[in-house]
């Protein structure tokens, strides 16, 4: 069953993000910070959609999408004294953290390929990369990987979207496997997002015109 999270939900997420993706900033801000303030307010958050994979009563995956991903780094550094604590606990484990987040803090760079047929769009009515949702974070428990759930989590969060007449959603992979996984999905890549010396592929998904 995929159904919207709920508060009881926040542990299981919590860990699944953490497992899932380590390497990236939330997690490595510590299980603690996920569980404790930033799934409480995403669950609750009008600005999101957060969806969950239930078997046989357990939670085994997650797809957060994002309506204004500006308004939720917002909303995140409501929790700025959180943060803080949560990077100078990190800081001797992890000794680039302290970058990492203040690469989080300043405004990425996007760029796109001028070439594309979606910057002519752009010009015709699309809005700006900025105004999209964002496929946020996707998740899959590693046992019950590779059985469709991540597809299935992926296709439900943007049939929601397209309800709620929202005509196309970015993505920016992780890693490879996510970039090809977000490909086979009908994603196309359209640039990329530079934050200091880490650049991300910017992915788009669009609904097809009828
Ligand atoms: C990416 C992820 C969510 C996919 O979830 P999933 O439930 O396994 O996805 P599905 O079963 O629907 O589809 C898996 C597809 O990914 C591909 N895939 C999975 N692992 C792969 C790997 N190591 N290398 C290449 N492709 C891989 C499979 O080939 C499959 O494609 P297919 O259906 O054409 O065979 C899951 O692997 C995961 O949680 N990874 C860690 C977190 C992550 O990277 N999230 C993306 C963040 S942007």
């Amino acid at each position: 069953m995929i159904r919207e999270a709920v508060k009881s939900d926040i542990e299981a997420l919590a860990r699944i993000h953490s497992d899932s993706l380590p390497h990236s900033l939330l997690p490595r801000l510590g299980e603690e910070f996920l569980k404790n303030k930033f799934y409480p307010m995403v669950v609750t958050s009008e600005n999101t959609l957060l969806l969950v994979k239930e078997l046989g009563g357990k939670v085994v995956g997650l797809a957060l999408f994002v309506y204004d991903s500006r308004c939720l780094e917002k909303e995140i550094m409501k929790h700025k004294a959180s943060l803080g604590i949560a990077v100078i606990k990190r800081i001797f484990s992890d000794h680039r953290i302290f970058s990492a987040a203040f690469r989080r803090l300043c405004s990425p760079k996007i760029r796109t390929d001028k070439t594309e047929e979606f910057i002519e769009s752009s010009k015709n009515q699309m809005p700006a990369i900025s105004e999209m949702p964002e496929f946020y974070t996707l998740a899959v428990l590693p046992d019950f990987r590779n059985k469709g759930i991540g597809t299935e989590l992926t296709l439900k969060g943007l049939s929601i979207l397209q309800k709620n007449d929202e005509s196309a959603c970015i993505a920016k992979p992780a890693s490879h496997i996510a970039c090809s996984f977000f490909q086979k999905l009908g994603f196309r890549n359209i640039g990329r997002e530079i934050r200091g010396p880490n650049e991300r592929p910017l992915m788009i998904f669009k609904k097809e015109k009828v």
